[in-house]
C-alpha cells in the first residue's frame, strides 16, 4: 500500500555495517529510491564482506562511500560533507559491535565518524539493528540500545523469527519495506501525537449457513489507510476489521471480526478507551435471523429457502450516543450512490456525529483511489480525487484540527 515518491526530495545516507542482513540493504536501497528518496550508501569495512559496493553503487546510483581517507572528497572531509546533506542517516544493518560503537562515540572509520559528526539537533539517526538472538538479548547490548535511544536515537526493530544462524528469535533486520515505511512515518507530522484513534474498516459477513454469507464489496483499504495515517501522525491505533485480506499497517493493533454484531461488541468497550473513533466499515444492515448450523441443501423440488432477517445494532450511532465523558470524538462515512451530501448530511444529523466522510460507493469499492467530500454543521469541503493512503492523511489533519484533545 506504498504510495510512490513519499519520500521525494529527501536525501538519505544509508549506513551498512557487518551482517548476513546487508542482503536486505539492496532491496532497502530500491525502495528508497522507488519512494523519491535519493540514497548515500556509506560502507564499513565488515559490511563489503557480506555484499559488494558495486551492488550498492548500482541500486543507489552513486558511488558508495568506504573510507574517511577518501582523497576524491574536494576538502578531504567527507564525513562533515556527508552529514550536512543528509536529511536521516539510516543504519541498516546496524550490527552489535556498530552500536557499541556508537554508544561509546567512536569515530576511527567513516561511518560511525560520520555519525558522531552529525549536526545532532537536525540530522537524524535512525537504527535498524540485526544480529543473532543471543547478541540481541545480551545485556551488553541491551544496555547500549538503551543508551543509544537515550542519546536521542530512534531504534527501528528488531524483528523476530527465523535468523540466518538457524535460530528463531528477535533480532531480525526488519524487512525493506518495513524500514522503507518506518522511515516515511518518521518524516510525517505528528499531528495526533498522545492521541488514541480506533477505527472499523471492511465488510462484514453475515452467515447463512456454515459455508454461506451475506457481505459486500468493501475492501476495507480506506480504513486500513486511516490507521496507518493516524499510525504515522503518531496516535495509538486499534483496528477492528472484518474480513479482508491485507497487511496490518505498523504499530496497529488490530482486532479480526466477521459478523455485525461482533464488530459491535468488539467496538463498544474499546470506544470509551479511545479519544478518536472513525467508522469506515461497511456493516451489514441486516442478518438472517438464525444461521443454519448445517448447510442448507437443495431439495429439487424448485421452492427456494426463504430468509427471515433482522436488522444488525448501528455501531456508529451506538458509540455517538455513549455517554459524554466515555464519548469519543466520531466519524462516519456514508458509501452512496447518489445525491452524495444530501445523504451524508442526514447520517450527520441521524447519527449525531460532528463529521461525516462521503464518497460514492461503487465507484470506489476495492480502488485505490477516492474522492472525499467531509460534511458537517459548518458545510462541505471536498479532498480531490488521490490515492486512499493520500486522502487518509488529509482526513488525519482535518480530524486533528477539528477535534479538541482531552483525556480519558
Ligand atoms: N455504520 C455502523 N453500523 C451499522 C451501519 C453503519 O457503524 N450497522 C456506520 C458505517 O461504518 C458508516 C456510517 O455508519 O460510518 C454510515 O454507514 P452507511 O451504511 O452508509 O449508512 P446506514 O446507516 O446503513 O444508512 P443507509 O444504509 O440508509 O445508507
Amino acid at each position: 500500500m506504498s504510495t510512490p515518491l513519499d519520500l521525494q526530495g529527501r536525501h538519505i545516507v544509508l549506513g551498512l555495517s557487518g551482517g548476513i542482513a546487508c542482503y536486505k540493504a539492496a532491496e532497502l536501497t530500491r525502495e528508497l529510491v522507488k519512494a523519491g528518496a535519493t540514497v548515500q550508501v556509506v560502507m564499513t569495512e565488515a559490511a563489503t564482506q557480506f555484499i559488494t559496493p558495486v551492488t550498492m553503487q548500482a541500486l543507489s546510483n552513486r558511488p558508495v562511500a568506504l573510507s574517511q581517507w577518501d582523497a576524491r572528497e574536494p576538502n578531504n572531509m567527507a564525513h562533515i560533507n556527508l552529514s550536512r546533506e543528509a536529511d536521516a542517516i539510516l543504519i541498516a544493518p546496524a550490527s552489535a559491535d556498530f552500536i557499541a560503537r556508537l554508544v561509546q562515540g567512536r569515530a576511527d572509520e567513516l561511518l560511525s565518524l560520520l555519525c558522531l559528526a552529525r549536526p545532532i539537533d537536525r540530522c537524524p539517526l535512525l537504527v535498524a539493528p540485526a544480529m543473532n538472538r543471543e547478541m540481541w538479548a545480551h545485556p551488553a547490548t541491551q544496555r547500549n540500545v538503551a543508551q543509544l535511544r537515550a542519546d536521542g536515537a530512534t531504534v527501528l526493530g528488531p524483528g523476530a523469527g527465523d535468523q540466518a544462524c538457524g535460530e528463531i528469535g528477535d533480532g531480525r533486520m526488519l524487512e525493506a519495506e518495513e524500514l522503507r515505511d518506518e522511515l516515511i512515518a518518521f518524516f510525517r507530522p505528528k499531528l495526533l501525537a498522545g492521541r488514541t484513534l480506533l477505527v472499523t474498516a471492511g465488510p462484514t459477513f453475515e452467515a447463512i449457513d456454515p459455508v454461506r454469507g451475506i457481505t459486500n464489496h468493501s475492501s476495507g483499504k480506506m480504513g486500513f489507510a486511516i490507521a496507518r495515517a493516524a499510525a504515522e501522525a503518531g496516535a495509538d491505533v486499534t483496528l477492528v476489521a472484518g474480513p479482508v485480506h491485507l497487511p496490518t499497517p505498523r504499530h496497529v493493533r488490530r482486532i479480526d471480526v466477521q459478523s455485525a454484531q461482533q464488530m459491535f461488541d468488539a467496538v463498544l468497550p474499546l470506544a470509551a478507551r479511545h479519544q478518536l473513533f472513525v467508522a469506515t466499515a461497511a456493516v451489514a444492515d441486516w442478518r438472517p435471523m438464525n444461521a443454519a448450523d448445517q448447510k442448507i441443501k437443495k431439495d429439487g423440488s424448485g421452492r427456494v429457502p426463504v430468509l427471515q432477517m433482522t436488522e444488525n445494532p448501528d455501531i456508529l450511532a451506538s458509540v455517538a450516543r455513549l455517554p459524554e465523558d466515555r464519548r469519543p470524538w466520531c466519524v462516519g462515512f456514508a458509501a452512496e450512490s447518489e445525491n452524495l451530501v444530501r445523504h451524508a448530511r442526514d447520517k450527520l444529523r441521524r447519527k449525531g456525529v460532528p463529521l461525516v466522510v462521503g464518497n460514492i460507493g461503487p465507484a470506489t469499492f476495492g480502488q485505490d483511489h477516492n474522492t472525499l467530500v467531509l460534511v458537517d454543521e459548518a458545510g462541505e469541503t471536498t479532498l480531490p480525487e488521490g490515492p486512499k493512503l493520500h486522502l487518509a492523511r488529509e482526513l488525519v489533519r482535518e480530524i486533528a484540527r477539528r477535534s479538541s484533545p482531552k483525556t480519558t
